[in-house]
């Protein structure tokens, strides 16, 4: 396969907004290491799960390679080219063939525009098609999405639809624009348990009809299992741990990505937890412990794993991590 999307030492650091107090009396100005050297590439037609907890920079890095945040440093290339050496023509083809699914799709639809109107915004930002062209394509988009019968449901707002209806309206206008590429950013995280399934479903069937490679954002790697082919993940802005599904599942090696498992629930209640739960609360990205940023927090850290930062390793076949006591 192809590699659609690749990223070489993305780094994205926000400066800190701070009070006029901590300003008077700050030595240096601070940071928030969102993001803070990530490579990684996404094949043409697979799903990569990018995995971990919240704030650990997952939506920066979802933002950053649709260029809507610009990056401290590191490159983008989108078939093989760097999306920062694009021409204007080209940024607008990226536009259309680079769609994003928010987390909340209340927040991410107004309430002042009917459901129809919000799936054929991006071709009317795109300029594309005349209004007659626009409603066909639209009501095709629904109909694909499961938003049926269309042609009632067009005319409808954003408050008069289910949860689970909302979420599809924010895949239908993802994907009205023909894109080959879709940053789902917790595309479940804010629907019902019993639908959650469903549109998981629904985005693996759209992928195989439309051709499309995801980058499916989670805080539950569990959820990545019916879905993903691959899966990356990240701690306080580095990836530890990526591989193909089944191998991350079976052969979990970094202690992180072990407790991360360990979160998945088993209906057996003979079942006891073989790994500890994770010491103490997520540090803080403004000063990320040195070394592993995770020893702190691990139960197998040794003094090394505080002086040296571990590189991802392969450590089994397409198998990659990055801890200084099993790499
Ligand atoms: N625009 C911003 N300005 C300053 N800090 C930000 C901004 N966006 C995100 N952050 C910080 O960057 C870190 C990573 O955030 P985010 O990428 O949203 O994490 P996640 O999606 O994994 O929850 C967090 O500490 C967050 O507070
Ligand atoms: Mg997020």
């Amino acid at each position: 396969m192809d590699d659609l999307i690749i990223i070489r030492d993305l780094i994205k650091y926000f400066p800190l907004q701070k009070g006029f107090l901590d300003r008077l009396f700050a030595k240096e100005k601070g940071f928030v290491r969102a993001v803070d050297n990530v490579s990684f590439t996404i094949k043409k037609g697979e799903v990569l799960g990018l995995v971990g907890e919240s704030g650990c920079g997952k939506t920066t890095t979802g933002r950053l390679i649709l260029r809507l945040l610009e990056p401290t440093s590191g490159d983008i290339l989108y078939n093989e080219k760097s999306v920062f050496s694009f021409t204007k023509k080209e940024m607008e083809k990226m536009r259309e063939k680079m769609q994003i699914v928010f987390q909340d799709p209340y927040a991410s639809l107004s309430p002042r525009m009917s459901i129809g109107k919000a799936i054929e915004h991006p071709l009317v930002i795109h300029n594309s098609h005349d209004k007659a062209e626009r409603k066909e394509i639209c009501l095709r988009i629904m109909e694909k999405v499961g938003l049926e019968p269309a042609e009632f449901l067009y005319k409808k707002y954003p408050h008069q639809l289910s949860g689970g209806q909302r979420q599809r309206v924010v895949i239908a206008r993802a994907l009205v624009t023909n894109p080959e590429f879709v940053v789902a950013d917790e595309p479940i995280a804010m629907a019902d348990v019993s639908v959650r399934a469903l549109i998981l479903e629904l985005m693996a069937q759209l992928k195989e009809e439309f051709d499309l490679t995801y980058l499916y954002i989670t805080h539950d790697l569990a959820t990545c299992k019916y879905i993903c082919d691959r899966v990356a993940i990240m701690y306080l802005g580095k990836i530890v741990e990526m591989g193909s599904l089944e191998e991350v599942f079976k052969n979990p090696i970094h202690p992180y990505t072990a407790t991360l498992l360990e979160a998945v629930p088993v209906p057996d209640p003979k079942y006891r937890r073989t790994e500890p739960i994770p010491k103490g609360e997520i540090p803080s990205p403004i000063n990320p412990p040195p070394g592993c940023s995770f020893h702190p927090r691990c139960h197998y850290a040794v003094s090394t794993c505080s002086q040296e930062e571990p590189d991802l390793k392969e450590l089994r076949q397409e198998h990659w991590v990055a801890c200084p006591i099993r790499s």
